[in-house]
Protein backbone atom coordinates (compact mmCIF):
# COMPACT_ATOMS: atom_id res chain seq x y z
CA UNK A 1 0.00 0.00 0.00
CA UNK A 2 1.36 3.48 -0.78
CA UNK A 3 0.02 6.66 0.53
CA UNK A 4 0.61 10.33 -0.54
CA UNK A 5 0.41 12.71 2.19
CA UNK A 6 -0.19 16.45 1.56
CA UNK A 7 0.34 19.04 4.38
CA UNK A 8 -0.72 22.92 3.63
CA UNK A 9 -1.85 24.21 6.63
CA UNK A 10 0.03 27.38 6.81
CA UNK A 11 3.45 28.20 5.80
CA UNK A 12 4.63 25.32 4.66
CA UNK A 13 4.13 23.26 1.30
CA UNK A 14 4.55 19.31 1.93
CA UNK A 15 4.28 16.25 0.24
CA UNK A 16 5.60 12.46 0.76
CA UNK A 17 5.02 9.15 0.07
CA UNK A 18 5.04 6.18 1.91
CA UNK A 19 4.95 2.27 1.25
CA UNK A 20 3.66 -0.57 3.50
CA UNK A 21 4.21 -4.13 2.79
CA UNK A 22 1.34 -6.45 2.94
CA UNK A 23 2.02 -7.82 6.62
CA UNK A 24 2.06 -3.92 7.22
CA UNK A 25 5.84 -4.44 8.23
CA UNK A 26 8.61 -2.23 7.50
CA UNK A 27 6.74 0.56 6.21
CA UNK A 28 9.21 3.10 4.55
CA UNK A 29 9.09 7.09 3.52
CA UNK A 30 10.17 6.83 -0.12
CA UNK A 31 10.40 10.77 -0.50
CA UNK A 32 9.81 13.89 1.27
CA UNK A 33 9.62 17.42 -0.56
CA UNK A 34 9.13 20.42 1.50
CA UNK A 35 8.99 24.14 1.05
CA UNK A 36 8.10 26.94 2.84
CA UNK A 37 7.57 30.87 2.14
CA UNK A 38 8.98 31.40 5.75
CA UNK A 39 11.58 34.21 4.10
CA UNK A 40 8.75 35.97 2.96
CA UNK A 41 6.92 36.40 6.82
CA UNK A 42 10.10 37.28 8.25
CA UNK A 43 10.04 40.50 6.40
CA UNK A 44 6.61 41.38 7.65
CA UNK A 45 7.40 40.34 11.45
CA UNK A 46 4.29 37.31 10.72
CA UNK A 47 2.35 35.79 8.65
CA UNK A 48 0.20 37.68 6.44
CA UNK A 49 -2.63 34.84 5.29
CA UNK A 50 -3.22 35.93 2.13
CA UNK A 51 0.75 35.92 1.10
CA UNK A 52 0.22 32.78 2.71
CA UNK A 53 -2.44 31.27 0.54
CA UNK A 54 -1.31 32.70 -2.50
CA UNK A 55 2.29 31.04 -2.25
CA UNK A 56 0.78 27.43 -1.52
CA UNK A 57 -1.06 27.60 -5.19
CA UNK A 58 2.22 28.62 -6.71
CA UNK A 59 4.21 25.39 -4.79
CA UNK A 60 1.20 22.83 -4.54
CA UNK A 61 1.39 21.59 -7.68
CA UNK A 62 5.46 21.36 -8.05
CA UNK A 63 5.95 19.76 -4.83
CA UNK A 64 3.34 17.14 -5.24
CA UNK A 65 4.93 16.44 -9.11
CA UNK A 66 8.08 16.63 -6.89
CA UNK A 67 8.19 13.96 -4.23
CA UNK A 68 5.91 11.64 -6.55
CA UNK A 69 9.18 11.96 -9.33
CA UNK A 70 11.57 11.02 -5.93
CA UNK A 71 9.40 7.99 -5.17
CA UNK A 72 9.95 6.89 -8.50
CA UNK A 73 5.86 6.52 -8.92
CA UNK A 74 6.19 9.05 -11.45
CA UNK A 75 8.03 9.40 -15.12
CA UNK A 76 10.05 12.21 -14.28
CA UNK A 77 9.04 14.47 -17.42
CA UNK A 78 5.57 13.81 -16.18
CA UNK A 79 3.25 16.88 -15.31
CA UNK A 80 0.06 16.66 -13.62
CA UNK A 81 -2.01 18.08 -15.91
CA UNK A 82 -5.94 17.08 -15.42
CA UNK A 83 -6.56 18.44 -19.33
CA UNK A 84 -3.85 16.25 -20.83
CA UNK A 85 -5.68 13.48 -22.80
CA UNK A 86 -3.08 10.65 -21.13
CA UNK A 87 -3.61 11.40 -17.66
CA UNK A 88 -0.67 9.37 -15.53
CA UNK A 89 -1.93 7.75 -13.08
CA UNK A 90 0.76 7.26 -10.41
CA UNK A 91 0.78 3.58 -8.13
CA UNK A 92 -0.45 4.80 -4.98
CA UNK A 93 -3.31 3.78 -2.88
CA UNK A 94 -4.69 6.98 -1.22
CA UNK A 95 -4.22 10.88 -0.95
CA UNK A 96 -3.96 11.52 2.85
CA UNK A 97 -4.59 15.78 3.41
CA UNK A 98 -4.64 17.89 6.20
CA UNK A 99 -7.95 19.19 6.45
CA UNK A 100 -7.68 21.43 9.75
CA UNK A 101 -6.82 23.20 11.79
CA UNK A 102 -5.37 26.15 10.47
CA UNK A 103 -5.37 29.07 7.91
CA UNK A 104 -8.44 28.33 5.76
CA UNK A 105 -6.62 29.81 2.66
CA UNK A 106 -4.15 27.66 3.02
CA UNK A 107 -6.08 24.86 3.84
CA UNK A 108 -8.22 25.10 1.01
CA UNK A 109 -5.06 24.76 -1.42
CA UNK A 110 -4.02 21.33 -0.21
CA UNK A 111 -7.74 20.19 0.04
CA UNK A 112 -9.19 21.21 -3.27
CA UNK A 113 -5.87 19.74 -4.94
CA UNK A 114 -6.32 16.28 -3.41
CA UNK A 115 -9.74 16.48 -3.88
CA UNK A 116 -9.14 17.07 -7.63
CA UNK A 117 -6.13 14.60 -7.44
CA UNK A 118 -8.46 11.84 -6.36
CA UNK A 119 -11.06 12.14 -8.75
CA UNK A 120 -8.97 12.43 -11.97
CA UNK A 121 -6.67 9.58 -10.33
CA UNK A 122 -9.92 7.82 -9.12
CA UNK A 123 -8.34 7.33 -5.57
CA UNK A 124 -9.97 7.75 -2.04
CA UNK A 125 -8.90 10.36 -0.02
CA UNK A 126 -7.54 10.29 3.78
CA UNK A 127 -8.64 13.08 5.75
CA UNK A 128 -5.56 14.02 8.38
CA UNK A 129 -5.95 16.39 11.85
CA UNK A 130 -2.91 18.47 11.44
CA UNK A 131 -2.50 17.55 15.37
CA UNK A 132 -2.58 13.76 14.77
CA UNK A 133 -0.25 14.88 12.00
CA UNK A 134 2.37 15.92 14.21
CA UNK A 135 2.17 13.80 16.85
CA UNK A 136 2.53 10.84 14.53
CA UNK A 137 6.50 12.75 13.18
CA UNK A 138 7.24 10.48 16.47
CA UNK A 139 6.68 7.08 14.45
CA UNK A 140 8.83 8.05 11.99
CA UNK A 141 12.86 7.05 12.78
CA UNK A 142 15.78 6.78 10.82
CA UNK A 143 16.66 3.10 9.30
CA UNK A 144 18.86 1.36 10.89
CA UNK A 145 19.26 -1.55 8.32
CA UNK A 146 21.81 -0.72 5.24
CA UNK A 147 18.72 0.21 2.99
CA UNK A 148 18.26 3.24 0.18
CA UNK A 149 15.30 4.53 2.27
CA UNK A 150 16.39 6.37 5.02
CA UNK A 151 13.59 6.48 7.16
CA UNK A 152 11.10 3.98 8.16
CA UNK A 153 7.62 4.49 9.84
CA UNK A 154 8.98 1.94 13.09
CA UNK A 155 9.17 3.65 16.39
CA UNK A 156 8.89 1.74 19.51
CA UNK A 157 6.09 3.39 20.95
CA UNK A 158 3.68 1.56 23.98
CA UNK A 159 0.40 2.46 24.36
CA UNK A 160 -0.68 4.44 26.76
CA UNK A 161 1.33 7.25 25.30
CA UNK A 162 1.12 10.62 26.60
CA UNK A 163 1.63 14.08 23.49
CA UNK A 164 2.62 17.19 24.45
CA UNK A 165 1.65 18.79 20.92
CA UNK A 166 3.90 22.56 21.01
CA UNK A 167 2.96 24.81 17.78
CA UNK A 168 2.39 28.22 16.47
CA UNK A 169 -1.26 27.71 17.31
CA UNK A 170 -1.50 24.93 19.85
CA UNK A 171 -0.33 23.72 23.00
CA UNK A 172 -2.37 20.57 24.17
CA UNK A 173 -1.61 17.88 26.06
CA UNK A 174 -3.53 14.25 25.19
CA UNK A 175 -3.65 10.26 26.15
CA UNK A 176 -3.53 7.65 23.57
CA UNK A 177 -4.79 4.61 24.35
CA UNK A 178 -4.22 3.45 21.15
CA UNK A 179 -4.25 4.41 17.07
CA UNK A 180 -6.91 6.08 17.26
CA UNK A 181 -8.06 6.47 20.70
CA UNK A 182 -7.11 9.88 21.42
CA UNK A 183 -8.37 11.46 24.65
CA UNK A 184 -7.99 15.45 25.54
CA UNK A 185 -6.28 16.82 28.68
CA UNK A 186 -5.77 20.06 28.25
CA UNK A 187 -4.55 22.64 26.25
CA UNK A 188 -3.90 26.31 26.30
CA UNK A 189 -6.24 29.34 27.26
CA UNK A 190 -4.74 32.18 25.16
CA UNK A 191 -1.38 32.22 23.64
CA UNK A 192 0.04 28.67 22.36
CA UNK A 193 3.89 28.03 23.72
CA UNK A 194 5.24 28.79 19.82
CA UNK A 195 3.17 32.11 19.89
CA UNK A 196 4.43 33.35 22.89
CA UNK A 197 8.25 32.51 21.33
CA UNK A 198 7.08 34.57 18.34
CA UNK A 199 5.43 37.51 20.20
CA UNK A 200 8.36 37.90 22.67
CA UNK A 201 10.67 37.53 19.76
CA UNK A 202 8.83 40.74 17.88
CA UNK A 203 9.35 42.75 21.35
CA UNK A 204 12.45 42.05 21.29
CA UNK A 205 13.42 43.11 17.93
CA UNK A 206 13.92 39.58 16.56
CA UNK A 207 12.83 38.18 13.23
CA UNK A 208 9.96 35.79 12.70
CA UNK A 209 9.80 32.88 13.90
CA UNK A 210 10.82 33.84 17.20
CA UNK A 211 11.30 29.96 18.57
CA UNK A 212 14.26 29.69 16.59
CA UNK A 213 15.71 33.32 16.92
CA UNK A 214 14.72 33.25 20.92
CA UNK A 215 16.53 29.56 21.42
CA UNK A 216 19.85 31.51 19.30
CA UNK A 217 20.05 34.28 21.39
CA UNK A 218 19.25 32.52 24.89
CA UNK A 219 22.56 30.63 23.89
CA UNK A 220 24.58 33.83 25.46
CA UNK A 221 22.12 34.35 27.99
CA UNK A 222 21.69 33.45 32.02
CA UNK A 223 18.13 31.73 32.52
CA UNK A 224 18.31 33.09 36.16
CA UNK A 225 18.68 36.90 35.00
CA UNK A 226 15.16 37.46 34.95
CA UNK A 227 12.02 35.45 36.69
CA UNK A 228 9.25 35.90 34.97
CA UNK A 229 6.29 33.47 35.92
CA UNK A 230 5.81 30.61 35.26
CA UNK A 231 1.91 30.60 34.42
CA UNK A 232 -0.43 27.91 35.67
CA UNK A 233 2.48 25.36 36.72
CA UNK A 234 0.98 24.56 40.03
CA UNK A 235 -2.77 24.17 38.85
CA UNK A 236 -4.78 20.86 39.09
CA UNK A 237 -5.65 21.02 35.47
CA UNK A 238 -3.48 20.21 32.38
CA UNK A 239 -4.15 23.53 30.93
CA UNK A 240 -1.83 26.49 29.65
CA UNK A 241 -1.91 29.92 29.37
CA UNK A 242 1.14 31.86 28.41
CA UNK A 243 -0.13 35.68 27.36
CA UNK A 244 0.62 36.76 31.03
CA UNK A 245 4.19 35.91 30.50
CA UNK A 246 4.35 37.93 27.29
CA UNK A 247 2.81 41.07 28.98
CA UNK A 248 5.52 40.33 31.72
CA UNK A 249 8.36 40.60 29.12
CA UNK A 250 6.79 44.01 27.81
CA UNK A 251 6.55 45.40 31.07
CA UNK A 252 10.09 44.83 32.01
CA UNK A 253 11.26 45.78 28.52
CA UNK A 254 9.77 49.67 28.92
CA UNK A 255 11.91 49.56 32.34
CA UNK A 256 15.08 49.08 30.31
CA UNK A 257 16.44 51.87 28.73
CA UNK A 258 18.21 50.42 25.54
CA UNK A 259 18.40 46.63 25.09
CA UNK A 260 21.47 45.34 24.16
CA UNK A 261 22.67 42.48 23.39
CA UNK A 262 23.21 41.40 26.34
CA UNK A 263 20.17 41.77 28.14
CA UNK A 264 18.53 40.52 25.37
CA UNK A 265 20.17 37.37 25.58
CA UNK A 266 18.87 37.40 29.43
CA UNK A 267 15.76 37.75 28.53
CA UNK A 268 15.58 34.77 25.64
CA UNK A 269 17.09 32.85 27.88
CA UNK A 270 14.74 33.71 31.16
CA UNK A 271 11.57 33.22 28.66
CA UNK A 272 13.00 30.58 27.16
CA UNK A 273 13.69 28.86 30.97
CA UNK A 274 9.77 29.77 32.16
CA UNK A 275 8.15 28.46 29.11
CA UNK A 276 9.86 24.92 29.19
CA UNK A 277 9.56 24.79 33.14
CA UNK A 278 5.79 24.76 32.44
CA UNK A 279 5.37 22.27 29.65
CA UNK A 280 7.81 20.03 31.68
CA UNK A 281 6.28 19.64 34.78
CA UNK A 282 2.87 19.57 33.79
CA UNK A 283 3.63 16.56 31.06
CA UNK A 284 5.85 15.10 33.63
CA UNK A 285 2.40 15.18 36.14
CA UNK A 286 -0.23 13.95 33.26
CA UNK A 287 2.15 11.28 32.51
CA UNK A 288 2.84 9.98 36.32
CA UNK A 289 -1.04 10.44 36.87
CA UNK A 290 -1.97 8.63 33.62
CA UNK A 291 0.87 5.76 34.44
CA UNK A 292 1.81 6.19 30.75
CA UNK A 293 4.02 4.18 28.84
CA UNK A 294 5.68 6.70 26.39
CA UNK A 295 6.12 10.70 26.17
CA UNK A 296 5.73 12.04 22.67
CA UNK A 297 7.20 15.70 22.16
CA UNK A 298 5.58 16.87 19.12
CA UNK A 299 5.52 20.50 16.80
CA UNK A 300 7.80 23.18 15.97
CA UNK A 301 8.60 23.88 19.37
CA UNK A 302 9.56 20.64 20.01
CA UNK A 303 12.84 21.20 17.68
CA UNK A 304 14.04 23.45 21.04
CA UNK A 305 17.38 22.02 21.32
CA UNK A 306 17.17 23.14 25.31
CA UNK A 307 13.40 21.49 25.56
CA UNK A 308 14.56 18.69 24.45
CA UNK A 309 17.76 17.69 26.80
CA UNK A 310 15.14 19.14 29.69
CA UNK A 311 13.05 16.37 28.32
CA UNK A 312 15.22 14.00 28.24
CA UNK A 313 16.77 14.31 31.81
CA UNK A 314 13.56 14.71 33.55
CA UNK A 315 12.15 11.85 31.54
CA UNK A 316 14.94 9.57 32.76
CA UNK A 317 15.10 10.97 36.24
CA UNK A 318 11.02 11.03 37.07
CA UNK A 319 9.93 8.71 35.45
CA UNK A 320 11.29 5.46 35.21
CA UNK A 321 8.68 3.16 33.26
CA UNK A 322 7.84 5.75 30.44
CA UNK A 323 9.89 6.07 27.28
CA UNK A 324 10.52 9.98 25.99
CA UNK A 325 10.47 10.32 22.15
CA UNK A 326 11.13 13.31 20.10
CA UNK A 327 11.10 13.73 15.90
CA UNK A 328 14.20 14.31 14.82
CA UNK A 329 14.08 18.46 14.11
CA UNK A 330 13.23 18.44 10.11
CA UNK A 331 9.73 16.62 11.28
CA UNK A 332 9.07 18.43 14.16
CA UNK A 333 7.75 21.51 12.11
CA UNK A 334 4.99 21.01 9.11
CA UNK A 335 6.07 18.13 6.59
CA UNK A 336 4.11 16.02 4.60
CA UNK A 337 5.79 13.17 6.14
CA UNK A 338 3.93 13.00 9.61
CA UNK A 339 0.41 13.38 7.53
CA UNK A 340 0.95 10.00 5.37
CA UNK A 341 2.23 8.67 9.05
CA UNK A 342 -0.55 9.54 10.47
CA UNK A 343 -2.66 8.40 7.94
CA UNK A 344 -1.02 5.07 8.05
CA UNK A 345 -1.67 3.66 11.77
CA UNK A 346 -5.58 5.74 11.59
CA UNK A 347 -6.40 4.63 7.85
CA UNK A 348 -10.31 5.86 7.19
CA UNK A 349 -11.00 6.34 3.50
CA UNK A 350 -13.78 8.58 2.62
CA UNK A 351 -14.62 10.12 -1.35
CA UNK A 352 -13.84 13.24 -2.21
CA UNK A 353 -17.12 14.47 -2.74
CA UNK A 354 -17.47 13.89 1.58
CA UNK A 355 -14.50 16.22 2.48
CA UNK A 356 -14.11 20.08 2.94
CA UNK A 357 -11.55 22.01 5.03
CA UNK A 358 -12.00 23.01 8.57
CA UNK A 359 -9.65 25.59 10.14
CA UNK A 360 -11.23 25.30 13.23
CA UNK A 361 -10.73 21.38 13.81
CA UNK A 362 -10.13 20.00 16.79
CA UNK A 363 -9.44 16.93 19.19
CA UNK A 364 -13.06 15.38 19.54
CA UNK A 365 -13.61 16.76 23.37
O1 LIG B 1 4.37 23.13 14.11
P1 LIG B 1 4.74 24.38 13.42
O2 LIG B 1 5.74 24.30 12.27
O3 LIG B 1 3.50 25.12 12.84
C1 LIG B 1 2.26 25.11 13.46
O4 LIG B 1 1.52 24.10 13.28
O5 LIG B 1 1.99 26.10 14.16
O6 LIG B 1 5.29 25.34 14.56
C2 LIG B 1 5.76 26.64 14.34
C3 LIG B 1 6.13 27.24 15.68
C4 LIG B 1 6.49 28.72 15.61
O7 LIG B 1 5.78 29.40 16.62
C5 LIG B 1 7.99 28.72 15.89
O8 LIG B 1 8.45 29.90 16.53
C6 LIG B 1 8.14 27.52 16.79
O9 LIG B 1 7.26 26.55 16.25
N1 LIG B 1 9.51 26.98 16.78
C7 LIG B 1 10.33 26.98 17.85
C8 LIG B 1 11.57 26.45 17.40
N2 LIG B 1 11.44 26.14 16.08
C9 LIG B 1 10.17 26.47 15.71
N3 LIG B 1 10.13 27.37 19.12
C10 LIG B 1 11.16 27.26 19.98
N4 LIG B 1 12.38 26.79 19.63
C11 LIG B 1 12.63 26.38 18.35
N5 LIG B 1 13.83 25.92 18.01
ZN1 LIG C 1 1.93 22.45 12.64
Amino acid sequence: MRILGIETSCDETGAAVIEAKTNGKNVKLLSNTLTSSLTLHSKTGGIIPEVAAREQVKYIIPVIEQTLNDSSLYPQSSKIDPLSSTIYRPDIDAIAVTFGPGLIGSLLVGVETAKTLAYIWNKPIIPVNHLLGHIYANFIVENSEPDARRYLLDADIDFPALALIVSGGHTDLVLMNGHGKIRWLGGTRDDAAGEAFDKIARLLSLPYPGGPEIEKAATNGNPKAFNFPRPMIGSDDFDFSFSGLKTSVLREIKTIEQLNNETIANIAASVQQAIIDVLVVKTLKAAEQYKVKSILLSGGVAANQTLRDRFELDARRYLLNAKFFFPEKWLCTDNGAMIASAAFFNYKEVPWTKLSANPELYFDL
